[in-house]
């Protein structure tokens, strides 16, 4: 049999540590991926881990990309297609799976020789850190297709901004498919008449400034137009106040702001988990701002990151033993539904200015910021999302809260002088 693949994708036959063909849909790279695993698999025997981040079921994965070409050029004498793997007459063997709630069970694949990654723009930097030492094989590779969410995302910060050595990088959108379909070709034009920002991201592989349904997609869509994603440095005598969000197991955030005229200067941005609180007063001295205000959210009170004084009352105490890592200790008021915090946070979204290096983290958590979203109905809850990226944004309504805060509000702030 003859098996066409576009020329311009010849290099998969080639040995490469990492293979990565990343762009827009319909460019052909699960296809033609498929055919090249089949044609490599039928010339010796390998063992290919198709894996993705989240795999509920064998339909979630590449078993029918294979499957339809094994039947498309009748090689059913060479592979058997079985539920859940599909093996060659000569030991070849692909097998298929979930990498996040798999990580133990993945050490047992150091056998591989080709992990094909698919759908790979959400696999976290956790499933990457635990994937690419597994396998481990002399002369083993890891082949990655995608379609690119967010520019910050880790898996293109890995392999497009800075792939590691030894790999081959390719974008491909559907003008590089020489068998792109006319049904692709018609939804296609149909997104880019009715959507001209999805289409650029969807068939030409752009990245997106914030994930889909995000809280402040319009406020980071006009902070970058408006160039408010910046270079921000420092301003001398000006005191930096800091907004924090609580968390021992779950991330504490930390913004950086001066106010200057009108304008918020988010200048940094830290985070970090299971650290207790000697470790932030840490990062305040060694950072050596010239601190104005500390703001907490309401939890300083009682939540106390294994200490046998509260938040407040530990930052405070540094800061009367330190004079230079501030001045007032603030704890903002709960506040009793977090659209008012969302709501204050909007209103002050456009005279904010962002360091683009030192907040990058930050703006990492405000452009991934979204409603939940039942999984079965698909009802958007009223609730944003709590995980990895909520916290620097709840931060983030601290500060907002603290400028834009509610009249007649008892709140409760300790000076010490
Ligand atoms: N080598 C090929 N031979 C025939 N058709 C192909 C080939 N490569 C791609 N195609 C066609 O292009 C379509 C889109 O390819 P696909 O691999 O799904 O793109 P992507 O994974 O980049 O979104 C496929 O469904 C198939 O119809
Ligand atoms: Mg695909």
């Amino acid at each position: 049999v003859q098996i066409e693949i576009p020329e311009t994708l010849a290099p998969l036959f080639e040995p490469r540590r990492y293979k990565v063909l990343y762009g827009g849909r319909g460019g052909g790279k699960s296809e033609n991926i498929a055919r090249a695993l089949l044609v490599m698999g039928m010339q010796k025997p390998i063992r290919v881990l198709c894996a993705r981040e989240f795999q509920n079921s064998i339909t979630e994965s590449v078993h029918q990309t294979l499957a339809g070409v094994i039947r498309l050029y009748e090689l059913e004498a060479f592979y058997e297609i079985q539920a859940s793997t599909i093996k060659g007459i000569n030991g070849t063997e692909f097998v298929f799976k979930g990498i996040k709630h798999n990580y133990t069970s993945l050490k047992s694949y150091q056998g591989v020789d080709i992990c094909w990654i698919e759908e790979a723009a959400n696999v976290s930097k956790a499933s990457w850190d635990v994937i690419v030492p597994t396998i481990r094989k002399e002369g083993s590779e890891i082949w990655i297709s995608f379609n690119p969410n967010l520019e910050d995302d880790e898996t293109y910060q890995r392999f497009v901004v800075s792939p590691p050595p030894d790999s081959w990088v390719l974008k491909v959108n559907w003008d590089a498919n020489p068998w792109f379909p006319d049904v692709l070709k018609a939804e296609k034009d149909h997104l880019k008449a009715k959507d001209p920002q999805a289409y650029k991201n969807v068939w030409e592989g752009h990245c997106k400034q914030s994930v889909d349904g995000a809280i402040f997609a319009n406020e980071i869509a006009k902070a970058i137009e408006e160039h408010r994603i910046t270079r921000v440095p420092v301003k001398e005598g000006i005191p930096v106040h800091t907004f924090w969000d609580l968390g021992h197991s779950d991330k504490t955030a930390i913004w950086f702001v001066q106010l200057i005229g009108l304008e918020y200067r988010l200048l940094d941005y830290y985070e970090a988990s299971g650290e207790k609180m000697p470790h932030y007063i840490k990062v305040l001295a060694d950072r050596a701002y010239q601190y104005g205000e500390h703001c907490l959210p309401h939890d300083a009170d009682n939540e106390q990151l294994a200490a046998n004084a509260t938040i407040r009352q530990q930052l405070q105490n540094a800061i009367k033993d330190n004079p230079a890592l501030g001045k007032v200790v603030r704890v903002v008021p709960r506040i009793p539904k977090k659209a008012l915090g969302i709501d204050a946070a909007r209103s002050i979204f456009d005279q904010c200015l962002f360091d683009k290096d030192k907040t990058a983290a930050g703006l990492q958590c405000l452009r991934r910021y979204a409603y939940a979203r039942d999984d079965q109905s698909g009802k958007i809850s009223k609730e944003p999302r709590h995980d990895v990226w909520s916290h620097g944004s709840d931060a983030f309504l601290c500060f907002a809260q603290h400028f834009k805060r509610p009249q007649h509000t008892e709140y409760k702030s300790i000076m010490i002088s």
